[in-house]
């Protein structure tokens, strides 16, 4: 470990673990994993997935803390100090960290948005909302919520963000838990989204659905973790890797058993992603009894959730510049707020009067398919090669605790198995975008 003298630090492993789960838990477990398990065999799918979990994404988060903590820089410095033509290489790490963060900020914003239309007992309809002017204050109001929290630091605040807001969207997600399964059709909710379908894990492509969504859902592959790892002193990694992987996968397997208790409950069609989370669960609250306080805290709690993930894609280029300019935090963070409100802008309008749109998809779609698909497998794939066979073994070692046999394992699976499943998953996301 460099003990990089004057590099911010978590006050405490709690503190940094809690900032972890924070960026891991987002969008993606409440509007994606749900619908991508009922969609994809069931509780059979959870076989594909903790195997994902456990053999590509937890290896890949336990080298991004190593790469951090072992260099005590961000993402582009610590390429460089690797070899220093790998700059670019983590350059591209970061402007594909912005780029998702930019859309990403979009979802937020409409979160937020419902949050509040729910706790002023104002549902409105999502095609209303989103020919307004609305999404454009909402996406300025949540990009200075992510830009003022990743302003006050890394301890002040990404850290104190986390300690608070987790510990309330766990409160939340568990009442609503005990809500949704007391409901009449809870049963028929978790028949859809559990029962087992085990003929669909001969489906190549419920596996390819299954790395995908682990790697995103825990924030691997964009340099997040190798960003917090280098604010990281002390502490075993695939211990406190595991604590995350695990928080991460009960939050996400919770979510569902509030989402299909209540839609089915309703009589309605579970749908995915947008139409589930903005439509369908809004009609399901708002014919409800308490409707407007079941959903005004589902949505507080998916905003805590979305917040405190977008802190953490914002920190990546935040960091980058500091180490690599020597820019204060102050003036980093201002000049790439600036820059993803902008890039962010035409996400922000693909949904509104003006419906931006290419090849007849909203931008917004066509940029989760481009960066947050395609993207992060990317990024993921440079990160494993260039942390795996270019980066010191002797460095790795150390921050692994030694180099046995145990870590051997270790290595053949960074080395060799991830990058051999992002491919496969990048082969795949492009075959379905072409079929
Ligand atoms: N893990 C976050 C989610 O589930 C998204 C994310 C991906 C955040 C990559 C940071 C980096 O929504």
């Amino acid at each position: 470990m460099t003990g990089n003298t004057g590099r911010e630090q978590w006050s405490s492993t709690l503190g940094f673990i809690l900032a972890s789960i924070g960026s891991a838990v987002g969008i993606g477990n409440v509007w994606r994993f749900p619908y991508i398990v009922g969609a994809n065999g069931g509780g059979a799918f959870l076989i594909p997935y903790l195997i994902s979990v456990l053999l590509f994404g937890l290896p890949l988060m336990v080298l991004e803390f190593a790469i951090g903590r072992n260099t005590g820089t961000s993402v582009v410095t610590a390429f460089r100090s690797i070899q220093g033509r790998f700059s670019f290489a983590g350059l591209a790490v970061v402007a594909i960290a912005s780029l998702v963060l930019s859309y990403y900020l979009v979802i937020t914003s409409w979160v937020l948005a419902y949050a509040l239309f729910f706790a002023l007992n104002r549902p409105v309809d999502f095609g209303a909302f989103t020919s307004s002017y609305l999404p454009l204050i909402f996406f300025l109001l949540s990009g200075i919520a992510v830009f003022l929290t990743v302003r006050s630091g890394v301890r002040e605040g990404i850290e104190k963000v986390s300690r608070v807001l987790i510990p309330v969207l766990v409160v939340i997600l568990l009442f609503l838990v005990v809500f949704a399964l007391t409901q009449a059709g809870a049963m028929d909710g978790i028949g859809f989204y559990l029962s087992p379908d085990y003929s669909r894990l001969a489906d190549p492509t419920v596996w390819t659905a299954a790395f995908g969504q682990a790697f995103f859902s825990l924030s691997v592959g964009m340099g997040v973790m190798l960003t917090y790892g280098s604010y990281l002193e002390g502490g075993d990694l695939f211990r406190n890797a595991s604590v995350i992987a695990v928080a991460d996968m009960l939050i996400a397997i919770l979510a569902g058993l509030v989402i299909f208790p209540l839609v089915f409950t309703a009589g309605l069609d579970p749908a995915a992603g947008v139409n589930l989370t903005f439509i369908t669960l809004p009609a399901v609250f708002t014919g409800m009894r308490f409707g407007m306080v079941l959903g005004a805290l589902f949505f507080a709690m998916l905003f805590t959730a979305a917040l405190t993930s977008a802190v953490s894609m914002l920190e990546v280029p935040v960091a980058a510049m500091m180490d690599s300019r020597g820019y204060s935090r102050k003036r980093a963070t201002l000049l790439v707020f600036g820059v993803i409100m902008l890039l962010g802008l035409p996400s922000a309008l693909s949904y509104t009067a003006l419906e931006l749109e290419l090849l007849g998809t909203p931008l917004l779609d066509l940029n989760d398919y481009l960066f947050g698909t395609i993207g992060l497998i990317v990024a993921g794939l440079i990160i494993s090669i260039v942390g795996g066979w270019y980066m010191d073994r002797t460095r790795v070692c150390t921050e692994i605790g030694g180099c046995g046999w145990q870590q051997k394992i270790y290595m053949a699976l960074i080395r060799y198995c991830v990058p051999a499943i992002l491919l496969i998953t990048l082969i795949a996301s492009l075959l379905q975008a072409a079929g």
